[in-house]
């Protein structure tokens, strides 16, 4: 890397930030497309936030990452939100513009896209989600984007997935979100489901336990999807997969949320050939991780 006169700063504000795997999406693709840029991560207060990022466009910083815990007030010290990260309520990419920064949720972008390189489609699918957090609001909106038929929401704490489901179905103006309580999992009726895994129910903390360990559940699933990437197969993905239904962690979320950030910043288009590459080295950053 050579920093210069001209390099150019990519940021990400978040705390903690210390385990992000996001520096090694970055400067990857700024090396590969020889880009004068340079990501970091920076660690930010809750009551900093504001003036971090009044500092950054003071710096003519490029392009920011926003991550847990300031995804839903960042949205305070934007000029403008792109309509899907508004309707979501969660912003996790800054992109500038006039007076500020814009935001945008390539969170859900990225699943999207990941969900398509796996030809995994939601048109028309009877869809369950389990979780009711940031996180698995966006995953209903990205389904009733992309026209499932109908999506159940399962969650520990039934009042949140009423939330939610209130808000989106207001939002598309019909009725296709139900709410359900996650001990109730068994009355889903009995067809054929992608299910999303959006709860924290499988990181290393409890990597032996699944958010539903019921086997009667997974017989009614076909895909199961896990936000999570670490470990790369989850007790979730294993008992769906035992049951016969295909399986995809979150890795390739991960992996295209930062490369369509990266094509925002850049206004360039990443093509799968370079995504493939960054993929590998995402793979290798967690294996060196786990050392
Ligand atoms: P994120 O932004 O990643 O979605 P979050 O908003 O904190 O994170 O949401 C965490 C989700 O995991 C919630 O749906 C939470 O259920 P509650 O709403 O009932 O708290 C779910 N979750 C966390 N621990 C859980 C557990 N032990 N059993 C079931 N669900 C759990």
């Amino acid at each position: 890397m050579n920093i210069n006169g001209s390099t150019k700063l990519l940021a990400l504000l978040g705390n903690p930030v210390e385990h992000t795997l996001s520096p090694n999406i970055h400067n990857f693709l700024s090396k590969k497309l020889e880009k004068n840029l340079v990501y970091l991560p920076f660690r930010v207060e809750e009551n900093n936030l504001g003036s971090a990022i009044n500092g950054c466009h003071a710096l003519g910083v490029l392009g920011l990452n926003i991550t847990v815990p300031h995804k839903n007030h960042v949205m305070e010290y934007l000029v403008d939100i792109d309509d899907a990260a508004k309707a979501i309520g969660a912003v996790n990419t800054l992109v500038p513009v006039e007076g500020g920064y814009k935001g945008y949720n390539t969170d859900m972008l990225g699943l999207l896209r990941a969900l398509k390189v796996n030809q995994i489609s939601l048109k028309d699918e009877e869809v369950v989600i389990l979780g009711a957090g940031g996180a698995a609001k966006a995953v209903v909106y990205m389904c009733a984007m992309e026209k499932a038929k109908v999506i159940y929401l399962a969650n520990r704490t039934l009042q949140k997935a009423k939330d939610i489901a209130q808000d989106m179905n207001n939002h598309f103006k019909k009725d296709i979100v139900i709410p359900m309580e996650l001990s109730n999992i068994s009355e889903l009726p009995n067809h054929s489901y992608l299910a999303f895994q959006t709860t924290s129910i499988g990181l290393p903390a409890t990597k032996d336990q699944a958010v539903v360990e019921e086997a009667s559940f997974y017989e009614k699933v076909h895909t199961a999807v896990d936000l999570i990437y670490n470990p790369a197969q989850t007790k979730f993905m294993r008992l769906a997969k035992e049951a016969g239904a295909k399986t995809m962690n979150g890795l390739r979320m991960l992996l295209y949320q930062g490369l369509i950030a990266y094509e925002l910043w850049n206004q360039c288009k990443i093509e799968e050939e370079l995504a493939d590459e960054v993929y590998e080295e995402l793979v290798s950053a967690l294996e060196g991780k786990k050392k």
